[in-house]
């Protein structure tokens, strides 16, 4: 039984992220979804309110074997509390990369067990970012066909901590 953690701070969940999940957790007997606290980044949305979006949009695909989870600490720490033996991360972008060599150096060297595996982002997907949809947000831009049901309807709703 293989156990896999899907890192992110989620702000909010994208259809990118979604994508990742969905196949992730055909990959994967058990797939956890951690929101963790990214030190660069002011937050948007609260957390638990990430929680219940990445929630809302796992149960709209038909996921079973994902769960969500947020923690506070290192996510080598959070892997080794939920046995999992592999984080996966989602590559758009040659930035993501470099990024992206960096972590896997520092998660590496906190827990040597513990595999990280690069899932590219699908093309469709390859440009997209929480952080523009904060900014489509402010401004009033069309969300559809970039983020899942449940942030549409959250932001129409007015429902989400906004900075
Ligand atoms: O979606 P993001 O902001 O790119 O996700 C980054 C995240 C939250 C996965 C990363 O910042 C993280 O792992 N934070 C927890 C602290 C940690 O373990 N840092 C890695 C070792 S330096």
């Amino acid at each position: 039984m293989t156990t896999a953690v899907y890192p992110g701070s989620f702000d909010p969940v994208t259809l990118g992220h979604v994508d990742v999940i969905r196949r992730a957790a055909a990959t994967f007997d058990e797939l956890r979804v951690c929101i963790l606290r990214n030190p660069k980044k002011h937050y948007w949305f609260s957390e638990d309110e990430r929680l219940a979006l990445i929630e809302e949009s796992v149960a709209a695909i038909g996921a079973k074997n994902v769960t969500v989870d947020h923690y506070e600490g290192l996510l080598t720490d959070y892997a080794k509390s939920v046995d999992a033996s592999v984080i996966i991360k989602g590559l758009r972008t040659f930035q993501d990369f470099e990024y992206e060599s960096q972590m896997d150096y520092f998660n590496k060297r906190l827990a040597p067990d513990v595999e990280t595996l690069y899932m590219m982002a699908d093309k469709k997907y390859s440009v997209l970012s929480s952080s523009a949809i904060r900014e489509l947000i402010a401004f009033g831009g069309e969300l559809s066909g970039l983020v899942p049901e449940a942030v549409i309807k959250a932001v129409r709703a007015g429902k989400f901590t906004q900075p």
